[in-house]
């Protein structure tokens, strides 16, 4: 895998790679695409996600740095909250996590994940999350403790870097089936997850076009933000070259993959970024009525389970492309599966009584 060929320290959270399979009774309940399923709601990290590969490069750097706590944030039934709270158990690190908002009382989902794994939780209230983790950091370096702070979603430079293995399995697994997809599907929020497909279709010189499906409000933001973290990972890839032995020492592959960066510019990265507006419904958490057909869909015809907040949503913008005759039969479309199934449990009168 490139990034670690570039010596960037990682931490082995979760079994790679995950599974890509084909859903050929989902696919069929649609009339066409190909679907297939990248499953990283599979990685073993605490009832898995995509946050995984991302904490894999960013608890690295922790341990990298000797730190004993780790502070993070994201709302109430955070997915990414949770799982870093688990990377840290796993590696010896207190979690603390600052979750937006008022403490809901219930414990359910992801925040009774959070409790199990012993996070140190805190509600941010009326105040902005990244104040309180700046606090909080302040005062854990005031009495001697070395905290990491990872930003909402993990979503930086290094944490995005964490998703071009994704794409490299995925060109490996796409050649071994015989298909060439046309689309990849991904739910996005702080854009990291994004920004790793489309800098590891750069790298890998893929065709198949990224799709991320806007969560929550504010698609260009998230298309502007996921920019902005493809060109900074690849200034990190460069910074890495000047230290290291340089693509000389590399195999011919990686080598080719960070030629394609050489000339990359902003205008350039734009072309590959793409998000789509138009099934957030009200508002980020809120589940519409189309992601839960999608997710009862998905569920009733593969046995696989997605979430009424980020999978849900994702998977309701391919169905609706599916069905407005957006691809060709024989098309092969991939659905990112970034996992968020606990969440499902705190949802349970949505789905039982239907209440949106
Ligand atoms: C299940 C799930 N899917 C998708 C995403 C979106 O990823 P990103 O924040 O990198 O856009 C998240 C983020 O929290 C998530 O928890």
């Amino acid at each position: 895998m490139l990034v670690d060929k570039l010596g960037f320290s990682r931490v082995n959270l979760t079994d790679l790679p995950t599974p890509f399979e084909e859903a050929p009774r989902f696919s069929k309940a649609l009339g066409g695409p190909r679907i297939f399923l990248k499953r990283d709601d599979t990685t073993t990290l605490a009832m898995g996600g995509n946050k995984a590969r991302k904490l894999e490069l960013l608890m690295g750097e922790a341990v990298s740095l000797g730190s004993d706590h780790v502070i993070t944030t994201g709302g109430p039934q955070s997915n990414h909250a949770r799982m870093t709270a688990a990377a840290g158990r796993k590696l010896g690190m207190q979690p603390v996590l600052v979750l937006e908002g008022e403490d809901p009382c219930v414990r359910q989902g992801n925040l009774l994940l959070d409790h199990i794994l012993g996070a140190e939780i805190i509600f941010s209230g009326a105040r902005p999350p990244e104040e309180v983790m700046a606090e909080v950091k302040e005062d854990l370096e005031k009495r001697g403790k070395r905290p990491y702070l990872i930003p909402l979603g993990g979503s930086n430079a290094l944490g995005a870097l964490g998703y071009v293995s994704c794409v490299e399995e995925m060109n490996r697994q796409a050649e071994e089936a015989g298909v060439r997809p046309r689309a990849v599907y991904v739910a996005t929020g702080s854009s990291g997850t994004l920004a790793g497909l489309v800098l590891g279709k750069i790298l890998t010189g893929a065709s198949f076009e990224v799709k991320g499906v806007a969560v929550s409000p504010g698609a260009a933001e998230k298309e502007g933000r996921a920019v902005e973290l493809v060109f900074e990972a690849i200034q990190l890839i460069r910074s890495r070259l000047e230290d290291s032995p340089g693509p000389g020492a590399l195999d011919p592959d990686h080598a080719a993959m960070l030629e394609r960066i050489r000339d990359a510019s902003l205008e350039k990265v734009r072309r590959h970024v793409a998000v789509i507006d138009g099934f957030v419904g009200p508002g980020y958490g809120i589940p519409t009525p189309e992601c839960l057909e999608a997710i009862t869909l998905l569920a009733r015809n593969e046995g696989v389970l997605a979430d009424p907040v980020y999978s849900g949503k994702a998977l309701s913008a391919l169905v609706a492309d599916a069905r407005t005759g957006k691809y060709a039969r024989d098309d092969v479309v991939v659905f990112l599966h970034t996992g968020g199934v606990p969440a499902d449990f705190a949802y349970s009168d949505v789905f039982v009584k239907g209440r949106i």
